[in-house]
């Protein structure tokens, strides 16, 4: 007997009705950039297409967004003083800090607001743990990352991103958050977050490109996948609710064996540079823009990605809208 296997493509409906990914505008988180000062909307020559906003202007990027469908965001602030113990990152009225009141009392809970908890957008020598004899020191950096989270939530945010890697930061956390009656506050975890190239845009973007040595002491080594699972563990031990796995391209491997793994929902964070690859290869006319943004985002998502992080968030959302994908 012949046997042939039907390759369901036929009409598009049947195309779209045999889909094995489904991906929703629900699950797409948009990342933002505010600087202190007035009245700024720049476009980010590292990012095109993207824009940093100040506190006052934000709402006109969170408004375009939320037109095209995507309601989650993810808040990077850079301050105008940087210091040794990144203050301004815990002051209250720091420019993430404004931000959030800001976007509060404009669009109450119709949006949801998560804030990166690091030091390296505020500190002078722009690593993500305090400095103590050269050395980063990761126990005397805890109480400064609880503070910022804590500020962050006093202001109006809905959940906390940490993102500097110190060992016990979510556990040190959630104390802190709990401890001030914020204990239904979720914590989205970078969790597995790899040293990367791929993240050379947006330390152009958020002007926090370590002053000297890398990140390699504290962010994980390519080679190792299994370190990511035990990472992934540790975090969902100390208290995370979501966790995230960065880069996502480079690292589908990872997503997929860490949705296998475990229950909690895993965001993949597809960074700076795969944005800004696809945006430069476009530009040179290597490539179709809208088939590569669409092809690498089905793709985080047939690797077990739950939530997506996305500076194509938008584009993203027109596209699942349009029935191109999802
Ligand atoms: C802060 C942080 C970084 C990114 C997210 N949070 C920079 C870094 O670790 O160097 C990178 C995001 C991107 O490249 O889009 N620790």
């Amino acid at each position: 007997m012949n046997i042939r296997t039907r390759r369901l493509r036929g009409s598009g409906i049947l195309r779209r009705m045999t889909r094995e990914t489904r991906l929703s505008c629900d699950a797409l988180v948009y990342p933002l950039f505010v600087r202190e000062g007035k009245g700024i909307s720049e476009e980010l020559p590292s990012l095109p297409g993207q824009t940093r906003y100040s506190p006052d202007t934000l709402a006109k990027g969170i408004e375009a967004a939320v037109k095209s469908g995507v309601n989650s965001f993810l808040l990077f602030g850079l301050p105008q003083i940087k210091d040794e113990k990144g203050s301004g990152g815990y002051d209250e009225t720091g420019v993430v800090q404004q931000a959030l009141r800001n976007i509060r009392s404009a669009f109450g809970n119709d949006v949801y607001l998560i804030t990166d908890v690091c030091l390296c957008e505020y500190t002078s020598h722009g690593h993500c743990g305090l400095i103590v004899n050269d050395k980063i020191d990761n126990d005397a950096t805890l109480p400064l990352l609880s503070r910022i989270a804590l500020s962050h939530i006093r202001c109006g945010s809905d959940m906390a991103a940490p993102s500097g890697m110190m060992d016990g930061t979510v556990k040190s956390i959630r104390a802190a958050l709990d401890a001030e009656g914020f204990s239904d506050i979720p914590i989205m975890s970078y969790a597995a977050k790899y040293a990367s190239v791929f993240y050379g845009p947006f330390r152009e973007a958020a002007d926090c490109a370590p002053q000297f040595g890398d990140r390699k002491t504290y962010q994980m080594d390519y080679h190792n996948g299994k370190e990511a699972v035990k990472r992934i563990k540790i975090d969902i031990e100390e208290g995370a609710d979501i966790v995230i796995v960065k880069p996502a391209l480079a690292y589908l491997d990872i997503i997929s064996s860490v949705s296998k793994i475990f229950n909690a929902p895993v965001a993949a964070y597809s960074v700076s540079g795969e944005y800004a690859m696809i945006k430069a290869a476009a530009a040179s006319g290597y490539i179709d823009e809208y088939g590569a943004m669409c092809e690498s985002a089905v793709s985080v998502s047939r690797a077990g990605a739950d939530i997506l992080i996305t500076y194509f968030a938008k584009e993203l959302s027109a596209a699942i809208k349009k029935g191109d994908i999802g």
